[in-house]
């Protein structure tokens, strides 16, 4: 297939939202990561979703729409707290999992009977999905299992010949996926970590909010298996949460402890391994420097990639609940929780 790669001005905005009108496949970046749209409400089409990504099939899709009155045909009621969350944080990085209408096809939630859905914070995302007139599921626009894409030239390096088209633009300003809020229960819980924090949606909502104690867990990974291993009591609420992710080539490791000790060992690690042949990438972000870990650590890992580096090694974030555990739930799973502690 013929990708057409095209820059993010309006008249290949149109030219995208016709593809997806037709039931195609359209990369296009969001303030998070790149996403790969496709009609929401399209059986076929998003089923083709699956296939281009190599995506399991029971992992339910993101909803991305441009208006409220949008939210209102993909669930039957706006609840107080939704419209608060609405208010506080859209169009942002927060996704907020609802009870589906009937409209929903199964194929984009998976079979459940809840949705999730967003309003991007992206001028090309928000015309998208406008000039489509229709509701956009969009994944990661990366393959199955490796890093989420954060720069145009990403999206191309997996997708290329794969999908119909690709929007280019600038890089994503979040750069790690949005926060998932489960907002069926009593008490709103966090199915997926990310830069809207748990303390900033307690403040909106004056009442608590819990993380999926799935989220907690530090788990050994076998390669090829889910994040669980055999462990049967590993059931993680967001069905993606339970696959291996954002994987680099490399062997990767993750060094707990005060950043001076982590310093310390990474110097020793890296002389070693390079001693013994190899060739050694060092992530060691700032202390408190949480932000700038999550617009770096997709991008990180690609680089080192593409330089061939054998041995990733990453400084671990000391964070419980905000944005630095966000990126710590990412860097544990590119790691496959392969952590040495200091
Ligand atoms: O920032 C983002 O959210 C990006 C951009 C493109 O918007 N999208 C994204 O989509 O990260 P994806 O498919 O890579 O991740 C969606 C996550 C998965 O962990 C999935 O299991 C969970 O959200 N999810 C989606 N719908 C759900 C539902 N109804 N119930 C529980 N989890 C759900
Ligand atoms: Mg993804």
């Amino acid at each position: 297939m013929k990708t057409k790669i095209l820059e993010s001005k309006s008249e290949n905005i149109r030219i995208a939202a016709d593809i997806i009108r037709q039931g195609g496949l359209v990369a296009f970046p969001t303030e998070t990561v790149y996403g790969l749209g496709a009609d929401a409400l399209n059986p076929e089409a998003v089923g083709k979703v699956y296939a281009a990504k190599g995506r399991p099939s029971d992992n339910p899709m993101i909803v991305h729409i441009s208006r409220t009155e949008d939210f209102e045909k993909l669930t039957p009621s706006l609840s107080p707290v939704v419209k608060k969350l609405m208010d506080a944080f859209w169009p942002g990085p927060l996704t907020m999992v609802v009870k589906r209408t009937p409209e929903v096809p199964d194929v984009t939630t998976g079979g459940l009977d809840t949705v999730g859905v967003r309003m991007p914070d992206n001028k090309t995302a928000l015309a998208l999905i406008e000039y489509s007139g229709t509701p956009i599921a969009a994944p990661s626009a990366n393959i199955s299992g490796r890093p989420s894409p954060t720069k145009a030239e990403h999206v191309v390096h997996d997708l290329n010949g794969r999908i119909d088209a690709i929007l280019t633009g600038s890089d994503c300003r979040v750069g790690i996926e949005s926060t998932v809020l489960d907002v069926t229960t009593d008490a709103p819980v966090i199915l997926r970590p990310g830069i809207i924090t748990k303390n900033e949606l307690e403040a909106v909502l004056d009442m608590p909010v819990l993380i999926d104690p799935a989220l907690l867990q530090k788990r050994p990974v076998e390669k090829g298996e889910g994040l669980g291993g055999n462990d049967p009591d590993f059931h993680p609420k967001a069905p993606g949460m339970k696959y291996r992710h954002y994987a680099p080539k490399a062997e990767m490791v993750i060094i707990e402890g005060s950043h001076e000790a982590v310093e310390r060992k990474a110097k020793k690690l890296r002389a070693e391994n390079e001693n013994a042949g190899k060739k050694v990438g060092v992530i060691l972000f700032g202390e408190q420097a949480f932000a700038e870990a999550a617009h770096d650590f997709f991008a990180d890992l690609r680089k080192m990639d593409e330089q061939g580096v054998d041995l990733i090694i990453a400084g671990a974030l000391s964070d419980t609940d905000g944005i630095g555990f966000a990126v710590m739930n990412r860097m544990m799973k590119s790691a496959g929780y392969n952590v040495i502690k200091v």
